[in-house]
């Protein structure tokens, strides 16, 4: 089992962080849409919509910068109020955003060792940038954001070691000639073994497969090209291709957890039923340590019961529960809101903040100390979400921001990272702001 590792030792001075961050805190700036393009179809969707029109009051403590954003001057490390890893997503390399060559890299990365003590990569460390030939791995790119994580007294939730998604599957994968399954623990082992091996203990956890369930797929599972290739060894099993890569994983030695990753898997009982099957396939070989929730959710859908019951159902199994991706849109495309009537007024700004809360008292409240894997929110400013590209991409309607994450563009802390702190806490959740 994995140790968190001792952030003091490594990262800056809070002090200095403080002072280098009240340079940053300057009034919001226009958000843009988010800086990439997505093509996963992956997010919970439901017929609920949340909106407020109630007439906004700010409070003392929170400031209003004027085009809708409102921030906070956080007096907490978050990270630090909880005994679990506390993560965020973020894009490197040569990304939009990236936190090394985007224009405010240097505040990104304070923010993010400020408050986070974990890491995923958004993008950098899927199948096809790691390993686009089959001789080939490639992983100068994701050397970078594991040495910093490193350097920073910080762990990495490796993401992804197999996902059927688009451009990421390597092209040497599709129509392959050879042995499939061998190719597959290869493909897996390489990647381990290498950061197990360059930065040991850093890579704490692996999303070892990511989205294998679908409604519409055979039996519930995807069709993808892994299931093609290797599909249930007989009726009733779970796919093959998921137990030679968790086998392979496994059997590198490394310390690390490894987990079942998906989406919309609360408040859908076929998908999460469909998720605890792979888990109990898995769990017959020790395979598995947990099950990733990505949680892409909005204000009102799921309901914290959802949460709270599909939480249950991993913890009853003695597997560790990780919130992978978390953010709450303020606003439910899928419920027919028109994006001009968006408006993001104090009064959503203190419902996000209790949403957000809820969620992670949800999370500590029902999943034992020694279960808890992790709670990750996907990207750090809500400018950079996938969010804005998926909703245009879903309905035609121009999304220019969704407000889902616990930062504003300028990089000054939302309410809604109050909520979180507020939870970790133990403090009672509530709208104020
Ligand atoms: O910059 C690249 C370019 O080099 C590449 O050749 C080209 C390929 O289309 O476009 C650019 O890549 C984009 C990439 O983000 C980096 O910005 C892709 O088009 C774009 O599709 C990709 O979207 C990502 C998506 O996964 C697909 O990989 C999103 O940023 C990322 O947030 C999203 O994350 C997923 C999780 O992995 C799994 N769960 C759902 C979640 C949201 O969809």
């Amino acid at each position: 089992m994995l140790q968190i590792k001792n952030r003091e030792t490594a990262k800056l001075s809070p002090l200095i962080v403080s002072a280098l961050l009240a340079t940053t805190l300057t009034a919001c700036g226009g958000s843009s849409g988010g800086g990439s393009e997505q093509s996963s179809s992956s997010s919970e969707s439901s017929s609920s919509e949340s909106s407020s029109s109630e007439e906004s009051s700010s409070s003392s403590s929170s400031e209003d910068n004027t085009d809708g954003a409102f921030s906070i001057d956080p007096d907490f490390q978050l990270y630090a109020l909880a005994d679990f890893p506390v993560g965020v997503a973020v894009s490197a390399a040569g990304e939009s955003y990236s936190i090394f060559n985007h224009s405010d890299a240097t505040q990104r990365q304070n923010v993010i060792t400020e408050h986070f003590s974990e890491l995923t990569a958004g993008n950098i460390m899927k199948m096809s940038y790691l390993h686009p030939q089959e001789d080939t791995f490639t992983f100068g790119d994701a050397d970078e954001l594991v040495g910093f994580a490193d350097t920073n007294g910080m762990t990495v939730h490796g993401h992804a070691l197999v996902w059927h998604s688009g451009y990421q599957v390597p092209g040497f994968m599709e129509n392959y000639e050879g042995d499939f399954a061998a190719m597959l623990s290869d493909h897996v082992k390489g990647i381990v073994n290498h950061f197990e091996s360059e930065f040991p203990g850093t890579v704490a956890s692996w999303d070892v497969v990511n989205e294998a369930v679908d409604q519409g797929g055979e039996n519930g599972f995807r069709q993808s090209l892994f299931y093609n290739e290797l599909p249930p060894a007989s009726e009733g099993d779970i796919p093959e291709y998921i137990r030679v890569a968790f086998q392979a994983a496994r059997d590198t030695g490394a310390e690390i957890d490894l987990y079942y990753n998906d989406y919309d898997n609360t408040a859908n009982d076929v998908r999460l039923a469909k998720t605890l099957e792979i888990a109990d396939g898995l769990a017959e070989g020790d395979l598995i340590d947990g099950v990733g929730f990505q949680m892409h959710v909005y204000m009102t859908y799921p309901s914290l019961n959802d949460f709270e019951n599909a939480f249950q159902e991993v913890v009853d199994r003695g597997l560790k529960v990780k919130v992978t991706e978390l953010d709450v849109a303020v606003v439910n495309p899928y419920g027919g809101n028109a994006p001009d009537e968006l408006e993001y007024d104090a009064a959503l700004a203190g419902e996000q903040k209790q949403r957000f809360c809820d969620i992670a008292r949800v999370y500590l409240e029902t999943v034992p100390a020694e279960l808890r894997g992790g709670f990750t929110v996907w990207g750090l400013t809500d400018d950079e979400s996938w969010l804005m590209n998926q909703f245009r991409n879903a309905t035609g309607a121009d999304y220019d921001d969704v407000w889902p994450l616990l930062f504003n563009a300028d990089l000054s802390a939302k309410p809604a990272l109050q909520g979180v702190a507020d939870a970790f806490q133990g403090n009672a959740c509530n709208s104020d702001i």
